[in-house]
Formats: C-alpha cells, structure tokens, sequence
C-alpha cells in the first residue's frame, strides 16, 4: 500500500520569516494521515529543518548539483551539503529547471543519482510542455525523461525514489489536468517501471503536480495511481496548503 504524500514546492519565495510562518502553520496542522514534505529555497532549508524538527513533517531542496564531490563548483549546493543539514529529500528535473536552465535529461539522471548517494529521496519531475501536448507527444516525452534516468539509476533507486507528472502547461497557469488526464499518465508512469520490474513498480509514488488546489485535490488524489500531489503556488498558502493535505488522507 502506497503511502499518500504532499510535497509543497515554495519555489523562489519566502523570507526568514515567510519560512517561520509556513513551517509553524503546517506543523500546526498535524497530525496527517499522509506524508508532508516542505522544499524550500535552499537558503532557508537549516532553518526549515529546525523548525519542523519532531512534527514528522519532511524538508527537501528543490535541486541539487550534479556534482556529487566537493570541489570548484562556484555557487552549487551538493546533495551532501543539502543531506548533511538535516533536509531528506530533492527535487530534480523540475519543469523550471529544464527550460530555463537548460537542464538536459542526462543532467536530471546524474542529479537523481547524486541525491540517492547522498541518502536523499528524490522527486523526479517529468512533464510534457503545451506544444508536446497538443502535439500528442505527452506518453513519449515521458517515456524519454523517464529512460533517461534508468539510464544512470537502477531500477532499485525507485523503490523509495518519488515521480512527479507535471504537465509544463499546467504549472501556474490554474488549469490543472483533468483527474482522468493525470491517471492515463501516472498508469503509464507505473507501466514504464513495470517493464523493468513489475513489484518495484508497484512501490514508487507518482505524484500529480500543476495547478493543484484545495478544490481539485480530493478528486485528483482519487485516482488509482496518483499517490498525493507536488505543490506550486498553494504551498504559500497556509491554509489552502493544509486542506490539501487533509484532502490526502481522505
Ligand atoms: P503550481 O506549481 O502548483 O503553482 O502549478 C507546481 C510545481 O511547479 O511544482
């Protein structure tokens, strides 16, 4: 039995004391029947951690470097460094990152690996843009992100390794997939893995992410495959991020 999970993606937000505020809402939302992560920017992650410390509530980055040894990286944080101040998990391969950083698949491979080295979870992003939508691409951009990560990760790596569906085109934008969209994906997600080994398959949580809000979770959260949700926009939201989280547990 999977376990439901909600992921809150702060993005480039917040402050000192935006991070107190959050932290202390969601803590002081507990107990949840479902796993809670927060990824704030990586400035306020020693903070975050220190502030959800024995809530049970997770903190992530939202990247690491692909860098896993120390060295002249001027200005990247390693998965070590993100390990060694108390945070658990990672994002890799978000939608932002790819295009406006010029994340390639390879270097969302090799991040995914330097986060489970350093004893990271990793939440792999995987989505397809608007053009590729309407393109009717979504299953092959999928298929390509997702190979390319096997490429560099066993398939073992996704027994505790999260994915998270994102179509580009509903990030930020209000309209999120339709739960019948996202669970054709996520059973395809879940199909993909099975080709390389049909119990781990079973095992990885798949989340939906993109637009989601406390009106659309419940019945999104109801699908067979979509395993709880990685949230943008309402993670800032104390209040909408909370009835998300109890939509999960229903
Ligand atoms: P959104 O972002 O919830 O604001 O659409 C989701 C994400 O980018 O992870």
């Amino acid at each position: 039995m999977r376990r439901k999970l909600v992921a809150g993606n702060w993005k480039m937000h917040g402050s000192l004391a935006l991070t107190s505020e959050l932290c202390e809402a969601v803590t002081a939302g507990k107990p949840y029947d479902v796993d809670v992560v927060v990824f704030p920017p990586t400035l306020y992650l020693r903070q975050a951690v220190l502030e959800v410390a024995g809530s049970g509530v997770g903190v992530g980055a939202q990247d690491v470097s692909v860098h896993a040894q120390d060295g002249a990286y001027t200005g990247e944080i390693s998965a070590r460094m993100i390990a060694d101040c108390g945070a658990g998990w990672a994002i890799v391969g978000h939608s932002e990152r790819r295009a406006d950083f010029r994340e390639s698949d390879h270097d969302v491979g090799r991040k995914f690996a330097a986060a489970r080295k350093a004893g990271l979870t990793p939440v792999l992003c995987v989505g397809e843009t608007h053009a590729e939508y309407t393109g009717g691409h979504t299953l092959e951009v999928i298929e390509r992100q997702l190979a390319a990560v096997l490429e560099h990760n066993p398939i073992e790596a996704f027994v505790s390794a999260v994915i998270a569906y994102e179509p580009v085109w509903a990030i930020g934008s209000g309209l999120s997939a339709t739960p019948e969209q996202a669970q054709h994906v996520h059973a395809f997600i879940r199909s993909q893995l099975g080709k390389k080994d049909a119990n781990i398959s079973l095992l990885t949580r798949l989340l939906y992410g993109g637009s989601v809000k406390a009106a659309n979770a419940a019945e999104l959260f109801a699908q067979p495959d979509v395993d709880g949700g990685l949230v943008g926009g309402a993670s800032l939201n104390t209040e909408e991020f909370v009835k998300i989280c109890r939509a999960a547990g229903t």
